[in-house]
Parts: structure tokens; C-alpha cells; sequence
């Protein structure tokens, strides 16, 4: 059907082509390097060792017997989530945490708090596919 030139020239174009998207892609990923200070990656280590995921979802996912806590930080502030995580309560654990283990989840809801919104359900869909949070 094509000449052996043209299908070696197509070949050529749509290799370079996704070459060079392939790499646009991997230069200029949406956040190439999520900063997470030493401190919130302490408190993610300590949200991971204590499961806290079992209980509560984070960007609407995890375990449903306590809140969703993505935005925990700017709804309650950190001075709530201090005082919560010293005594729990007859629903939550008491993990007898360290006052800077408190700190460190702290920071850590704190980043997940600012890399994102709570529930999906309210987030409306635009015609090209974007989404309103
Ligand atoms: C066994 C289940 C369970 C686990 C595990 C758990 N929680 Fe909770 N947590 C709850 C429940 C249930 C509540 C709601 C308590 C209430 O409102 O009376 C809660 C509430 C909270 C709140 C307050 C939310 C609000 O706005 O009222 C914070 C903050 C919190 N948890 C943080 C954590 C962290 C951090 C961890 C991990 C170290 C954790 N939780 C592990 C069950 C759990």
C-alpha cells in the first residue's frame, strides 16, 4: 500500500514524537519532587507504623470509622489535633504519643492538608474533563 520510504518516514515521525513527549512528560511532571520536610516525613512514618488508616481516609480513601482528616488542619487547627492526639477519646486510641511525635503528625496532616480536598463527591466535573475542587 505505502512504499517502504514513506512507511520508514512515519515510523521516524511518530518515534520522535513520542520521544519528545515522553520526555516533555517526565521533565515537567506535576510535582517532580512533593518537598515533604524531614518532620512530615516523620509523621507520615508515624501515620504508617499506627495505621491511622484503618480509621480515617485521607483524600477520601481509607477506613470509615472515624473522619476524613485530608483537611483536618485548616478545619481544626493544630492546636486541636495537638490536645485530640495527647488523650484520645473512647472511640480513637490514646497512642501515648511523644509531644514531638505529636508535632510530626501535626506537620504531616498539615501537607496533606494543603496538597488537597476532602470528599470527591463534592467536586463538579467541567466539560474538557478538568475538575473543581
Ligand atoms: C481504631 C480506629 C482509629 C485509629 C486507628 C485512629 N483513629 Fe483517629 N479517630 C477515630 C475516631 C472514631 C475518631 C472520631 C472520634 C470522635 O469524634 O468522637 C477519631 C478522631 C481523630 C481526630 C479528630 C478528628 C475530628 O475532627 O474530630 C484526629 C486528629 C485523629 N483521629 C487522628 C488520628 C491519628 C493521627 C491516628 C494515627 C496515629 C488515628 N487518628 C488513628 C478512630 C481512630
Amino acid at each position: 500500500m505505502f512504499p517502504e520510504k514513506q512507511k520508514f518516514v512515519v515510523f521516524s515521525v511518530l518515534c520522535i514524537g513520542f520521544l519528545t513527549y515522553t520526555s516533555f512528560l517526565y521533565t515537567h511532571l506535576p510535582n517532580p519532587n512533593p518537598s515533604f520536610s524531614s518532620s512530615e516525613a516523620k509523621g507520615k512514618a508515624l501515620w504508617q507504623k499506627h495505621n491511622c488508616i484503618a480509621c480515617h481516609q485521607i483524600y477520601g480513601l481509607g477506613g470509615y470509622l472515624g473522619p476524613d482528616l485530608t483537611n483536618e488542619y485548616s478545619l481544626r487547627g493544630s492546636m486541636f489535633i495537638h490536645i485530640f492526639l495527647q488523650s484520645g477519646n473512647t472511640t480513637m486510641p490514646n497512642y501515648h504519643l511523644s509531644e514531638t511525635e505529636i508535632q510530626e503528625l501535626t506537620d504531616y496532616l498539615k501537607s496533606v492538608d494543603q496538597s488537597g480536598k476532602a470528599d470527591p463527591r463534592k467536586f463538579s466535573i467541567n466539560t474538557n474533563g478538568t475538575i473543581n475542587q
